[in-house]
C-alpha cells in the first residue's frame, strides 16, 4: 500500500506515492518524469540509476521510496541549470559516452567523487568509478573527462 509524500527533488519539493515496496527510481522515472536516471541492472550492480541522496551516492533501484521522504534527492536534471557543468561539457569533449546509457550515472557518480575528492588522482577515479560500468567507452573517455574537469 502507498502513500502520498513529499519529496525534495532537485531543489523542489515534489509530490509522489511511496511505499517500501515502490522503489526510489519508479518514483523518480514514472511519477516524477526525470527520465534521466537509467535503469540498467535492477540489482544495485551497474550504477546506472545512481543519484545523490543528502549527497551521498546512491543505486536508485536498491532505495526504497519510503527511505527518500525528508531527504534531497539529486538527479542528472539537477546537476546542471541553464548550462552544462564543467564535467558535463568534459564528457563531451573527452569523448565520454558512445550508447550514453551509462552516462547519467556515470556523470553523479563523477560528480559525488569531485564534492569529496576535488583533485583525485587517476587511480582514485577508477577505484571511486569502478561501481559504473560502461560497456561501451573502455572507460578511458571516462577517467579522461573527470580529470579534465577537476578544478
Ligand atoms: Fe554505452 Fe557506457 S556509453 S554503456
Amino acid at each position: 500500500m502507498s502513500t502520498a509524500a513529499r519529496l525534495r527533488v532537485n531543489g523542489a519539493e515534489r509530490e509522489a506515492s511511496v511505499s517500501p515496496e515502490i522503489r526510489l527510481i519508479d518514483v523518480l522515472r514514472d511519477q516524477l518524469g526525470l527520465t534521466g536516471t537509467k535503469e540498467g541492472c535492477s540489482v544495485g550492480v551497474c550504477g546506472a540509476c545512481s543519484v545523490l541522496m543528502d549527497g551521498a551516492l546512491v543505486s536508485s533501484c536498491l532505495v526504497p521510496s519510503v527511505l527518500a521522504t525528508g531527504a534531497e534527492v539529486t538527479t542528472i536534471e539537477g546537476l546542471s541549470g541553464q548550462t552544462l557543468t564543467p564535467l558535463q561539457e568534459a564528457f563531451i569533449t573527452e569523448g565520454g559516452f558512445q550508447c550514453g546509457i551509462c552516462t547519467p550515472g556515470q556523470i553523479v557518480a563523477a560528480s559525488a567523487l569531485l564534492a569529496e575528492r576535488p583533485r583525485p588522482t587517476e587511480s582514485e577515479i577508477r577505484e571511486f568509478m569502478m561501481g559504473n560500468l560502461c560497456r561501451c567507452t573502455g572507460y578511458q573517455g571516462i577517467v579522461r573527462a573527470i580529470m579534465k574537469a577537476a578544478p
